[in-house]
């Protein structure tokens, strides 16, 4: 695990003052464009998976990064890929829940009827930063009666304590 870590830390790049001022960006594409690096970050939420949440049945990706993982993962799994999308994407009927961003506020859509009462749910995204995005994700899952067993994602940016808004697991492959 302590090797896979640090190939996937090797090939990970950052950004100062990307998108604004200030914020220092990871770009989860620079470990995606170095093969080993991908492999290792799959293998490694695979891993997750099966030691917190192993009866999974189904999984979540939030739009856009964190759909790169929902799809190995549920075919590695043999369970379906459900996604969510930013408000007006998907079609048929649909559940909303709006959100809050550093500025403003956004709308997050899933499918009706796309996840069932009980079924144990693993959601995925690339970043944890304030868990604004996780949190809604969860209201959205449990209001269609669903359970979050697992939040996982790539990188958590542990300053900002993003977990402590989240009152199902979370677990991070890095934490930076
Ligand atoms: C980023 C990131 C996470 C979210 C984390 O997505 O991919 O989804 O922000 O932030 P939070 O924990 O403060 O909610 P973004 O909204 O930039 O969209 P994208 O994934 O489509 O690039
Ligand atoms: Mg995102």
């Amino acid at each position: 695990e302590n090797e896979k870590v640090k190939n996937i830390l090797a090939a990970l790049k950052s950004y100062p003052d990307f998108p604004k001022q200030g914020i220092l960006f990871w770009d989860i594409f620079s470990v995606l464009n170095t093969p080993s690096a991908a492999r290792d970050l799959v293998s490694l939420l695979e891993s997750h998976i099966h030691e917190k949440c192993p009866q999974v049945d189904v999984f979540v990706g939030l739009e856009s990064r964190g759909f790169l993982f929902g799809l190995p993962l549920s075919t590695s799994f043999f369970k379906p890929f459900i996604p969510i999308r930013k408000k007006g994407k998907l079609p048929g009927k649909t559940k909303e829940v709006s959100f809050k961003l550093e500025y403003g506020e956004d709308v997050f859509e899933i499918q009706a009827e796309s996840i069932k009462p009980g079924q144990c749910v693993v959601i995925l995204d690339d970043l944890l930063a304030t868990g604004g995005s996780l949190k809604a994700a969860n209201e959205l899952v449990s209001s269609m009666g669903g359970t979050v067993g697992l939040n996982l994602v790539c990188i958590e940016l542990k300053d900002l304590q993003g977990r402590n808004n989240i009152t199902s697991p979370v677990q991070s492959v890095l934490q930076l």
